[in-house]
């Protein structure tokens, strides 16, 4: 009988329904089975060896959070907030009289735990970054999931466009070292809370009289958030879209000053970019500089594989001190993926190494000792003191896919020797067991440097 840890008052749980179920992966999420891996793995450790080596710590917080620090972060009229957020119920919810809600990303967490850490008096500027999965409820396609993983970088009381600049550099930084060549970043400013107001209204009055020709989202955008009618991903919106007075005409003085040195640390350090006017970015805390990376040949930006930007007035309205910040996320998924279709090698993992096989009593107590050796070492060894036959041990050893073997009987147990076998060449030698780790090393290292050739 099974037991289940917590189920609502209504359901209906019956034995028999279960047995007749076949169960599959909820809609927009998906397994990332063992072959995957290497992909994965090796982005983590770039990211992380590009991140610290440029003084950023790792910081990880909740999966979901109080819903308002959503709603105010991202803005109520967004999509992420209208449609996209996966609202929890627990029975907890009514006790607390809170409403949580699952991450639809990760600055708004991070900059609630930045101001609940007290971080504002820590030294200055706080940089971080996390990784991690997020939830939106969005229609799945390809390159969206409902579940999917960010990588990203928030950078907290800086407000010179130096840290515009490092965030977008550490994003390209880490692509490159993956082996990414084509990027491209597409930058745009949407100014402050004193200028973009004054841009605001010219853009409504240029779209009021082509309201009509407006699709019905972006005729609904027009009083809440026209800002976002630019960036309508249909065609007769963005027909219209592109002759709107563009913000960078629009820009206070101290907005175009920070802008134009922001692009020129990009220019110094060879940051290939494109402006785009239209480029507004779908959460409401943005504020300056707002950017998104992809790949050269992807111009209908379908698949950015990264965005971020400044946000100067978050912290102070989730309730912390007027601090400026700025960052960026990683789309993961759409990283692994365009790297699959780049044909970008990645080291392998090492796998099994050494499988050891023994006949006989005396053998398996050998055994556990070189076992025991070769694990200290670093060595990654498989041993099972079974009582299988030599074929069928060596056998199994083929199927781990390990490179050697060493093999004891009674005799080189015995004789403290072990017979050392390489399982691709199908050829053997002897050796006293004290040499066996030196040996072994020594051909594991070789084997090793022509896999690394191959990455
Ligand atoms: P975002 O543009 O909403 O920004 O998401 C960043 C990246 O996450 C996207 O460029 C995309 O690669 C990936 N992404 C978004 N939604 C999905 C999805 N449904 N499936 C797969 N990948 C997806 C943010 O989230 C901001 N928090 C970025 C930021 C950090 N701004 C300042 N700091």
């Amino acid at each position: 009988m099974l037991e289940l840890l917590y189920l609502p008052g209504d359901y209906n749980f019956s034995g028999d329904i279960m047995s007749k179920l076949s169960f599959q992966a909820p809609r927009g999420t998906r397994d990332i089975l063992p072959n995957d891996q290497p992909y994965w793995q090796y982005f983590y450790d770039t990211l992380n060896k590009t991140l610290q080596g440029l003084g950023m710590g790792k910081i990880e917080t909740p999966h979901f959070e109080n819903l308002e620090i959503f709603a105010r972060g991202i803005g109520t009229d967004t999509d992420i907030v209208q449609k996209e957020m996966f609202v929890l119920e627990s029975p907890d919810n009514k006790e607390e009289n809170v409403r949580y809600a699952l991450r639809p990303e990760a600055t708004a967490g991070v900059v609630r735990a930045y101001i609940q850490n007290g971080m504002s008096s820590w030294p200055s500027p706080i940089r971080l970054y996390y990784y991690g999965s997020m939830y939106r409820k969005e229609r799945p396609q390809k390159g969206r999931y409902r579940e999917f993983t960010q990588a990203g970088v928030e950078i907290f009381g800086d407000e010179s466009p130096q840290s515009d600049y490092l965030v977008i550099m550490s994003a390209w930084e880490i692509l490159t070292r993956l082996g990414f060549k084509d990027l491209k970043v597409i930058a745009n400013s949407i100014g402050c809370p004193l200028c973009r107001p004054k841009y605001i209204n010219k853009l409504k009055k240029y779209f009021k009289e082509k309201i009509g020709k407006l699709c019905q989202d972006c005729q609904n955008r027009y009083e809440k958030n026209p800002l976002r009618i630019l960036d309508c991903k249909q065609e007769s919106c963005q027909k219209i879209a592109k002759e709107a007075p563009i913000i960078l005409d629009s820009l206070c003085s101290p907005c175009r000053k920070h802008f134009q040195e922001t692009l020129e640390y990009l220019d110094y350090f060879d940051v290939k970019y494109d402006l785009d006017p239209t480029l507004v970015r779908g959460l409401d805390y943005y504020t300056n500089t707002v950017f998104e990376i992809t790949s050269k040949d992807d111009k209908a930006r379908q698949n950015v594989l990264g965005g971020g930007g400044r946000y100067n007035g978050l912290v102070e309205l989730l309730g912390g001190p007027k601090t400026p910040a700025v960052g960026f996320s990683f789309g993961v998924d759409r990283i692994i993926s365009q790297m699959k279709e780049n044909k970008i090698k990645v080291p392998r993992t090492r796998g099994v190494e050494v499988c050891i096989l023994q006949l006989g009593e005396k053998a398996k107590n050998v055994s556990k000792n070189i076992y025991d050796k070769l694990s200290q070492n670093d060595i990654n060894v498989y041993f099972i003191p079974s009582n299988d036959g030599l074929r069928q041990q060596i056998r199994m050893a083929s199927k781990l896919n390990a490179k050697y073997a060493v093999i004891i009987g009674q005799r080189e147990a015995m004789k403290d020797e072990i017979i050392l076998r390489d399982l691709d060449a199908s050829s053997q030698e002897v050796f006293p067991t004290k040499n066996v780790i030196d040996e072994l090393k020594k051909r594991l290292e070789k084997c090793n440097c022509k896999s690394d050739k191959n990455k």
